[in-house]
């Protein structure tokens, strides 16, 4: 699948988006900032924010740049901005593959069900890594590939399906990790009784 077809997918979405993807993943969203342990004046990048339903949960006192291929969604996204009266976050339509951020902007890279629908997953975490600080943190809110041999074939055979529809069900944590070169320091099972995970990464440089 390429980036223009995903952007075409999510141009789709972009009216009734919430109204499906909002309850259901609200407590990994909700989770999020602790997870993220942010301080006042940290810069934080929402890569694939989509409408912005991290918006609600992400504190006023960090500037936050939202970026995401679809320029629906971000249109959902703005007036999201406008209604709840925030001035701490920048909207800007960029593909995440190629970011056109200089290294080490970001104390902290938000990216909420969003790895999954990318068409190459290691070259956009590279970039998440390259915009972010050393040290600083990379977090990750997904479903991953069940441990679970059985359930693991499944996701693997319905996942071209999947992705015809913004997203895939065989993306491999582990190996997401060791392509990436990620260091994981925390994980926590969050929505769907625990089968979607928090994955937070140090950025190790
Ligand atoms: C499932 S939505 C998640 C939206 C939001 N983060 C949330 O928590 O609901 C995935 C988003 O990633 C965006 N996206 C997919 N591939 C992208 C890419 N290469 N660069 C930027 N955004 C991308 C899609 O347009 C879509 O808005």
């Amino acid at each position: 699948m390429s980036v223009e077809y995903v952007e075409k997918v999510y141009n789709r979405y972009s009216s009734f988006y919430d109204l499906i993807f909002g309850k259901i993943f609200h407590s990994g969203r909700e989770k999020a900032p602790e997870l993220l342990q942010l301080q006042p004046g940290m810069q934080v990048l929402d890569v694939g924010i989509g409408t912005g339903l991290s918006l609600l949960e992400l504190p006023l006192s960090c500037p936050i740049i939202g970026i995401d291929l679809s320029q629906k969604m971000l249109h959902e996204a703005e007036k999201r901005l406008t209604k709840l009266g925030r001035s701490n976050v920048a909207l800007y339509k960029m593909d995440a593959t190629r970011m056109l951020f200089p290294d080490n902007s970001f104390d902290r890279v938000l990216a909420a069900y969003f790895i999954s629908t990318v068409p190459d997953p290691v070259a956009v975490v590279r970039e998440m890594k390259r915009v972010c600080k050393p040290q600083g943190y990379l977090l990750f809110l997904n479903h991953f590939q069940s441990e679970n041999p059985v359930l693991a074939a499944v996701e693997k055979l319905i996942s071209p399906l999947c992705y015809r529809i913004g997203f895939r069900t065989d993306l491999n944590l582990k190996d997401l990790i060791e392509d990436a070169g990620l260091v994981v320091d925390r994980l926590e099972r969050i929505d769907f009784a625990g089968n979607w995970k928090a994955v937070r990464c140090l950025n190790i440089k």
